[in-house]
């Protein structure tokens, strides 16, 4: 495991922007594993950024996104489909058809996770898996639990999620319950995670995720296993190491 210490949001974004930009460049044809919240926005305007300046082809570039709301579909501006678009895809170059999210509006859960699954297996693997943490020590929607999930499941928000991301909605009781979310399995089998951590709140969590025993109920731990994980993290969230 690799870890980068930056001075604050802007430089770990640059950082991570970085990375992600030799991704692209030595292999123009990369599936990236993309995510959302509030750590990836920085990275994701300087990718623009740089894709507007001429420096950065995404036109052979496959994303898979680690999960969706259920119950929220592509118009609703609180949707990880709407949100992707509005911070990167509607700015770089992906084709339209080469980016993809579970479907929040999808009406039978399992048949979307099997569907999301078979998708990731076809253009799978993923080089480069992008994650932030959650407070709780989730990574894409994958909650504190009994076991590491494999594949693609709905799970139910567990209240502290759904109180960190009703920043995002007008009141917390407008947070979806339920989400699609990429398996623990599926996103270990990434050729390469970039995890990207910033913020004083984070700190214990990311202690405790890279530090502490691997066990589900702090599922950025599996991370301790995989054997190519960058992480780019700010002074602040790193404060304990
Ligand atoms: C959400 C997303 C995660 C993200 C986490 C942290 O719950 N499902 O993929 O990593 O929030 O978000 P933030 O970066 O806003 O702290």
């Amino acid at each position: 495991m690799q870890i980068y210490r930056r001075e604050n949001y802007e430089a770990m974004s640059r950082q991570a922007a970085d990375i992600l930009a030799e991704q692209i460049i030595s292999k123009p044809d990369s599936v990236l594993g993309l995510a959302t919240g509030s750590s990836p926005i920085g990275l994701y305007r300087l990718l623009s950024d740089r894709h507007r300046a001429g420096e950065l082809d995404f036109s052979r570039v496959t994303t898979v996104n680690l999960d969706e709301y259920k119950g929220l579909g592509p118009s609703n501006p609180r949707s990880y489909r709407y949100f992707m678009q509005e911070n990167l895809f509607d700015h770089v170059n992906i084709p339209a058809d080469r980016s993809f999210l579970p479907d929040g509006l999808a009406a039978d859960d399992a048949a979307e996770c099997a569907r999301y699954d078979a998708l990731l297996e076809a253009v799978g693997p993923i080089d480069l898996q992008l994650l932030g943490l959650g407070n709780n020590g989730h990574i894409g929607f994958n909650e504190p639990g009994d076991f590491f999930s494999a594949g693609t499941h709905c799970v139910a928000l567990s209240e502290s999620t759904c109180a960190a991301n009703s920043r995002f909605f007008a009141c917390e009781s407008e947070v979806p319950r339920f989400a699609y979310t990429m398996g623990i399995g599926s996103i270990m089998h990434a050729r390469r995670i970039l995890l990207i951590v910033s913020g004083e709140a984070k700190a214990e969590i990311l202690h405790k995720a890279l530090k502490g025993p691997i066990t589900p109920w702090v599922p950025a731990s599996v991370l301790q296993l995989h054997r190519d994980v960058v992480v780019v993290g700010d002074d602040a969230a790193l404060a304990l190491f």
